[in-house]
């Protein structure tokens, strides 16, 4: 495990930018496995200014996104779908074709669990894939459970993501989807290479716990532990109890 200090928001995300587009340079056709969530936004934005700068090209690339909520459909603001639209894959030249993410249209969880694995294993596995961190040690929509989930599946959100996600839907946890697909523990964990972000003090209690603490399903990034090579990008206040 490596972890990288950084300053504040700002260089988080450059140094996680940094590293995406050193994996996009040294190996053009890559798998990028992606999140959602606030904190990679800044990473997006930093590569978002490279690709406009010409530093940065993203036309061999393939991407593999780690969840989706079940039951809203992809035009929805708030689908993982859209949040990466606009995020990145809008303003960058990666190729719609290219871009695969679980599909919350299709109430066939079996179904659909078993494609987004069969999408992953046809394009070759993850070369990098990027993660945030949950205030609960989730990772995907992987959450606090008995035992490591090891492909997609499909989960029930636990109440407390529930609510810190309400933010995005005018507040109303009613508004919530209540299940995701997610990528599981195995595929992440066969990602050659692991980039984690964290920003902000509240994220430094789970930081300590997952990292410095036991390897244990009630703490899924916890797994992260043993992984040959995953690297934790975090500002000062996320790694202020380490
Ligand atoms: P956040 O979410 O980046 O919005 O804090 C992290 C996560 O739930 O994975």
């Amino acid at each position: 495990m490596k972890i990288i200090r950084a300053k504040d928001y700002y260089d988080m995300s450059r140094k996680a930018a940094n590293i995406i587009s050193a994996q996009v340079i040294l190996k053009p056709d890559c798998v990028l496995g992606l999140a959602t969530g606030g904190t990679p936004v800044g990473t997006y934005k930093q590569l978002v200014d490279w690709y406009n700068k010409g530093d940065v090209d993203f036309s061999e690339v393939t991407t593999v996104n780690l969840d989706e909520y079940r039951g809203l459909p992809k035009e929805h603001p708030e689908s993982y779908w859209s949040f990466m639209h606009r995020n990145l894959f809008d303003l960058v030249n990666v190729r719609p074709e290219a871009i695969n993410l679980p599909d919350g249209t299709n109430m066939d969880a079996k179904a659909e669990c078993a494609r987004y694995d069969a999408v992953i294993k046809s394009v070759g596995g993850i070369d990098l894939q990027l993660l945030g961190i949950g205030h609960d040690g989730h990772i995907g929509f992987n959450e606090p459970c008995d035992v490591f989930e090891l492909g997609t599946h499909c989960v029930d959100l636990k109440p407390e993501t529930i609510e810190a996600n309400k933010r995005f839907f005018d507040g109303n946890e009613e508004l919530v989807p209540k299940q995701a697909y997610t990528m599981g523990i195995k595929t992440i964990m066969q990602a050659r290479k692991v980039l984690m972000v964290a920003n902000g003090v509240g994220k430094a209690e789970i930081i300590k716990k997952a990292f410095f603490g036991p390897v244990t399903p009630e703490i899924p990034a916890s797994i992260l532990q043993m992984h040959p090579d995953f690297i934790l990008v975090g500002d000062e206040e996320a790694l202020s109890l380490i």
